[in-house]
């Protein structure tokens, strides 16, 4: 039974409580294993399942997802990563902490996420990465390109900390063997373990690097340094590991998570009807036959008085995102992007959350209304 979580129009993001997760996390306590365990080990067996690949690997965050991915796609100092400056600041900080440089790119105006021929206009032979992030949890698709990228040694690591769940003309994101992708189980996801992330690796060997970078550079499993005197650390590490009490309520999650699907995608519906009426107001295609989506992304005139106005009226009203070429910390790779620029001024976030009822749409939309009036 779903457990009422507070909510409402005030609220913008937002996760769900389906009521299993409490007696899990309760049971994780209990176990008196509070670190990596069993139960991640189980939750990464059910990722892989749920996506059908062979191996899933879980960490604490997907920001430390990125920046793993990356470096066990080899990306390092002196290396450029092709991003779009439309996303959560923490693509850009995984690219910066391996030591490469950000290269900045435009996204479409539709889509908000990354074309193939921007990405193409941005190769240069510094490029070791490309890093598309799926906005609102829509999948991006690079495969006419793909074969380009492989024949330059350009790994594709997908940033889809917002879209677990969404396909690819039917097939999941995260079963792709071409691509490393990073998924968050962040405290707004679709899918929540409060904090979480996990990478698909797409061999092996890429599996061993990420479990031992995120076990502090430890090569031995805790199986196998608990019948050892010594273990060897053999390169970068963090700790980075997804703890049990987070795996528990991850795997309490996923039992349901078709329940989360459906709500998110009838929220949508009832957005896009709604919205209809509203010519000022320009919906994010998230693709919605394919995408669970993550938010409700509108691009609206005179954003910023519309947000002061919505917000005073107690509407859940946020910015995803401010654009990153035009943040202090990332001005030594700073570029122009007037597309970016353009839609960072109008994009407005309604609130989308699972405890939203449907019918509190109107509410929302009615406000929008009012405030683009003045
Ligand atoms: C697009 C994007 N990338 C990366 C992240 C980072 O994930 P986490 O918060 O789990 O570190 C987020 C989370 O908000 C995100 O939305």
């Amino acid at each position: 039974m779903t457990i009422t979580l507070p909510g409402g129009v005030g609220r913008n993001a937002g996760p769900i409580l389906y009521g299993p997760e409490i007696d899990a996390a309760a049971a994780a306590l209990r176990a008196g294993h509070y670190g990596h365990g069993p139960l991640t080990v189980r939750f990464e067996q059910q990722l892989a399942a749920f996506l059908g690949v062979p191996d899933v690997v879980a960490v604490a965050t997907g920001t430390v997802a990125l920046q793993l991915a990356l470096l066990a796609a080899g990306v390092g100092p002196g290396d450029e990563v092709i991003v779009p400056s439309l996303t959560f600041c923490s693509s850009v900080q995984a690219i910066v902490a391996t030591g490469a440089r950000p290269v900045f790119v435009e996204v479409d105006k539709t889509s908000l996420c990354v074309r193939a021929d921007e990405v193409l206009a941005a190769l240069t032979p510094a490029t070791k990465a490309v890093l598309p992030v799926l906005y609102c949890g829509r999948a991006v698709d690079l495969t006419a390109i793909q074969p380009h990228l492989d024949e330059r040694g350009i790994a594709i690591v997908e940033d889809a900390a917002q879209a677990f769940g969404s396909d690819l003309h039917g097939r999941l994101v995260g079963s792709n063997p071409q691509l490393l992708t990073c998924f968050s189980f962040g405290p707004m996801k679709n899918l929540t373990c409060c904090e979480g992330g996990a990478i698909v690796p797409r061999t092996p060997e890429q599996a061993t690097v990420l479990r031992r970078m995120r076990t502090v550079g430890i090569a031995q499993s805790l199986a196998q340094r608990s019948a050892s005197t010594t273990y060897d650390v053999i390169g970068f590490g963090l700790r980075a590991h997804l703890q049990s009490l987070n795996a528990a309520i991850g795997s309490a999650q996923l039992a349901h998570f078709d329940q989360v699907c459906t709500i998110r995608r009838r929220l949508w519906h009832r957005y896009a009807t709604a919205l209809a009426g509203l010519p000022d107001v320009a919906l994010t295609d998230v693709d919605i036959d394919h995408t669970i989506p993550f938010n409700l992304v509108v691009q609206v005139p005179d954003r910023d008085r519309v947000f002061h106005q919505m917000h005073d009226a107690g509407i859940g009203v946020g910015v995803h995102y401010p654009p990153n070429h035009l943040q202090p910390a990332f001005a030594a790779w700073t570029t122009s992007l007037p597309v970016t620029e353009q839609i960072g001024a109008r994009v407005l976030s309604l609130p989308f959350h699972p405890s939203l009822p449907v019918d509190d749409v109107d509410q929302v939309v009615a406000a929008l209304r009012d405030a683009l009036h003045g």
